[in-house]
Formats: structure tokens, sequence, C-alpha cells
């Protein structure tokens, strides 16, 4: 029997209670289509840290390296200081393995509320592209106390004076910088990527999202790495939308986006909007792949620390992040199989999270797309 060693994170928060039923419809879907999953859990996440110190060690990343897909539920915790489970554990992975495309689909599925008024799933069904390496992301940056040292107060002191005109040696005595980076290279893959994807999927237009007008150099250059790339593509439409006015569209007129391609922070921004308009967080999901290396799997939502232990999470993200990772481990069947099972569910309307303005628990929702889901492969 074909068989798959999957390692888990399920991490923080809701991050356990959403990844057990993600696992729950996996393994009933590969019992069904007869094939193995073998999970190997791993402990990571703000228990493992407070206990051990370790957030994910190198070693660690290396033993990663062997498995071709990681499933992931989410990760940060009110213990832990902002920001040092989500860089020392999420970022971690996507950087370390590569994972330059952030892959996610913003879909409508019938019976799903959305809070755009007079729109539907045919409407909404388009993808975002995330660049998941670059941009602001790269963690270059510093925070400069006053008179750190003499030439370096000096320094600053005078690039103050001329470009803002203040003497900081009143109150504007501390600095923070972060740079953005993106590389032509980097920029390039991932808008082929885009393009690729919108050929795969018989569709006809890309997107490229940015703030060309306003940070010229970084934003510049992707634009230029997108004409460079759309010039390969001659029968899909290439058009541009700042990121200010692209999140104006999505609510306005979802319907014209098919594949959205947009530098990393841009990215993050405007598929937590994207997740909105398909329903909501609780059903949002994403993959980060590496097309030749080890790719991880997740919802987009991250641990929602106030709905912890309470079996209100909505798992039908991470259950499409499943399908997604079916889908690239080459189980074409069965990533449709789980796709199916959730779109039948979400149609029928009985079981569902209160997110969904149900009452079903978390459980629920994953028995009730579960046992759909052996249905559905038995019938394909
Ligand atoms: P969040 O996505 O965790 O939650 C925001 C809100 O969305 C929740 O309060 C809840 O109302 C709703 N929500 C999210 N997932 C849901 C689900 N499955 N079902 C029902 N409702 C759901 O964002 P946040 O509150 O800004 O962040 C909480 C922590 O998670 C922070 O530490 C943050 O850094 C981290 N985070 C991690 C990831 C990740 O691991 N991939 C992603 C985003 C945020
Ligand atoms: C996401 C999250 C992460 C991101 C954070 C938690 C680092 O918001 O996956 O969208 O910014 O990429
Ligand atoms: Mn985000």
């Amino acid at each position: 029997m074909v068989s798959y060693d999957i390692p888990v994170i399920a991490g923080d928060g809701i991050g356990p209670e959403v990844i057990r039923e993600g696992k729950k419809v996996l393994d009933a879907v590969s019992e069904a289509m007869g094939f193995e999953l073998n999970w190997i859990d791993m402990p990571y996440g703000a228990d493992h840290y407070l206990a051990t110190g370790e957030l994910l060690s190198e070693d660690s990343l290396r033993a990663l390296s062997a498995y071709r897909a990681i499933y992931m539920g989410a990760v940060g915790d009110p213990r832990c200081p902002p920001g040092l489970l989500e860089r020392g554990i999420l970022l971690a992975i996507r950087f370390y393995f590569d994972e330059y495309i952030n892959l996610r689909p913003v879909k409508l599925y019938e019976g799903v509320p959305t809070p755009l008024k007079d729109k539907g799933p045919k409407d909404v069904n388009f993808e975002v592209v995330r660049e998941n390496t670059e941009d602001a992301y790269v963690g270059l940056g510093a925070r400069v106390p006053r008179g750190r040292s003499r030439i370096e107060h000096e320094l600053r002191r005078e690039l103050y004076k001329v470009k803002f005109g203040l003497d900081i040696d009143s109150d504007h005595d501390e600095i923070a910088y972060q740079l953005m980076v993106i590389s032509r290279a980097g920029a390039e893959r991932v808008i082929r990527y885009a393009f690729e994807r919108c050929k795969r999927l018989g569709r006809s237009k890309v997107t490229s999202v940015d703030k060309a007008n306003v940070l010229t150099e970084a934003y510049g250059l992707w634009r230029d790495a997108f004409e460079r790339v759309r010039a390969d593509y001659p029968d899909i439409e290439a058009e541009y939308a700042y990121v200010d006015a692209i999140t104006m569209w999505f609510v306005k007129n979802p319907e014209w986006f098919q594949v959205v391609v947009a530098p990393n922070m841009f990215g993050d921004i405007i598929t937590d909007l994207g997740a909105m308009i398909q329903g909501g967080l609780g059903v949002a999901a994403g993959a980060n792949i590496n097309p030749s290396g080890t790719s991880m799997f997740e919802p987009i939502h991250g641990s929602a620390p106030k709905y912890k232990g309470l079996g209100r999470a909505n798992p039908i993200a991470t259950i499409l992040a499943g399908g997604m990772m079916l889908e690239f481990l080459g189980e074409a069947r069965a990533a449709e199989a789980v796709e199916e099972a959730v779109r039948a569910v979400l149609k029928e309307g009985r079981v569902r999270t209160p997110d969904l303005g149900g009452s079903s628990s978390t459980s629920q929702v994953g028995d009730a797309i579960a046992s759909k889901a052996k249905e559905v492969a038995a019938s394909l």
C-alpha cells in the first residue's frame, strides 16, 4: 500500500482541535481510497517552548526536510511575546524550506453566508498567490535607541535634520527601521507560478498587487518582474491593482478576479479580507509550497486563543488545507473527495460551527465531513 509519512505540528490555541478533525477526515479518505497516512506528531508550540526553550531548532528543521509535506494547525500564545512563536516556528518553516508560494484560494461555497450584498459562489471564486519569503518579512531591521554610539547618534541627528527638519535631541530620540526586500529572481518565480496556475485552472487573467506608486524601489522591481514574466503568456490577460484599491474591489467586484499575485505583506493582508468574503477565517485554507521541496499546509487563521478548548472553532479551513496537501502529494482523487465532502456538508447546512451561524461543535463538523468523504470516495 502507498504510504505517506506526514509530520504534524498542531501548535497552540485552537490548533490541536482543528488538526484533530483534519486528520480524521484525511484518514477516512485515505482508508476508502487505499493509501495510508502515517502521522508523526511534533510537539512544537508554546508548551514545548516554555518547557524546553526550543522553538524549532536547526536540527529539528533538518529532520523535517526528510518529508514532502507538513500539516500544521497554528501557533501563537498569550504567554509568549508577540511574534516569538510565529517567527520561530511558522516563518522558520516557510523560510528554511524556501516555500516561496503561499497559495490561498478564496472560494465561497454554496450555503455559506458572505457579508457581501448580492454576491454568491459564482462571484467569489479566485486564488491568491502570495510571495512567501521576501518583502518586509526578511527580518532586516533594527530599533536604535538614542546614543548607542556617538557616531551613530550624530548620523541619525543629521538624517532627521535633513529629512524632517527635526532635532532628535529634543524628543525624537529613538528610531526603528524595517527593510522590504524584493529580488528579481524571487519575484519572477512566484509570478511565473501564478501564470502557470492560471493556465492549469483554465482561467484567463492574472492581477498583480503592489504599491509601486509610493514604494517605487521595491515594488518597482516587482512590476518589472511581472512585465518580464507576462510576456511569456500572451494568452493570459495581465493587469495591475494597487493594494489599497484591491481591498475595495474585493468587496465591490470580487467576480473580476481569477488569480491574484501579491508580494508577501500585501498578500497577508488581502487574504484575511479574502477569507471574510468567503465566509470567514474558519473556512480559508492555504498551502506553503516549494514545488521541489518540503511544503506545509495550514489554515490561514491563527491560534484564536479566546476559543481554545471550547470546541467551537471551525475545522473546515484545516480540512481544506489537508485536501490541498493530498493534491500536492499526488492523490488528486482523494483531494477531490475532501473538497466535495466539505462542499456537501456546507450546502446541507445542518452541521456547522457558530462562526457560520450553527451550533455544532468542532468535532461534530469533523465527523460529518469524514463520513461524507467516505461516501464520496467510494463513488469516485
Ligand atoms: P486569529 O486568526 O487567530 O483569530 C482572529 C479571529 O478569527 C478569532 O478571534 C476568531 O473570532 C476568528 N477565527 C479564527 N479562526 C477561526 C476558526 N477556525 N473558527 C472560528 N473562528 C475563527 O488571529 P489573531 O487573533 O490575530 O491571532 C491569534 C494568534 O495567532 C496570534 O498569536 C497570531 O500571531 C497567531 N497567528 C498564527 C498564524 C499561524 O500560525 N499560521 C496565523 C495568524 C495568526
Ligand atoms: C499568516 C499569518 C502569519 C503571516 C504570521 C502569524 C507570521 O498572519 O499566515 O497569514 O504574517 O504570514
Ligand atoms: Mn495573516
